[in-house]
């Protein structure tokens, strides 16, 4: 049908997860995000899954267990310059193939969240 979510249309929760779980694995072994990450990502990966679920159509779980998303303003600590952009994209692009995410689904999903990661660049190279 058209009239479901992208949460249910790529099957939900498991699917969701297998993709923050396959992000995180990459996150935590790049060059260059691995100096502004926490080492210990278990509790980043509990809120990307709340995030996530409710970006793509799912139960509002981030707002319920965060607040107002506001992620630009959660990312300001963080300095993300255009090649930590990249990294972050390139490590969700293999996530979603990975995580096995089918197309339209992959496509849709990744051009959301480049649109995303975008707006989250908060500092020259
Ligand atoms: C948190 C980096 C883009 C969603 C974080 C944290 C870092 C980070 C360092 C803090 C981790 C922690 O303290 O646990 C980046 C970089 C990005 C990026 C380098 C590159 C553009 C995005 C995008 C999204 C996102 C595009 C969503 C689509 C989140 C969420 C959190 C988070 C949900 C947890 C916020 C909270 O504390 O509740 N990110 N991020 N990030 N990021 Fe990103």
């Amino acid at each position: 049908t058209h009239s479901g979510t992208i949460f249910e249309s790529i099957g939900g929760f498991d699917s969701i997860d297998r993709l923050v779980t396959a992000f995180y694995k990459r996150v935590g072994q790049h060059p260059k995000l691995i100096p502004i990450f926490p080492e210990d990502l278990t509790e980043t990966a509990r809120k990307q899954r709340l995030f996530l679920t409710q970006f793509f159509g799912g139960p509002k779980l981030y707002q319920e267990d965060r607040g107002h998303p506001m992620m630009r303003r959660r990312h300001l600590p963080f300095p993300i310059t255009p090649q930590r952009r990249d990294a972050w994209l390139e490590c969700m692009g293999e996530a979603l193939i990975e995580a096995e995410i089918e197309e339209p689904y992959r496509t849709a999903i990744f051009e959301r969240l480049t649109m995303t990661a975008n707006h989250m660049m908060n500092t020259p190279e």
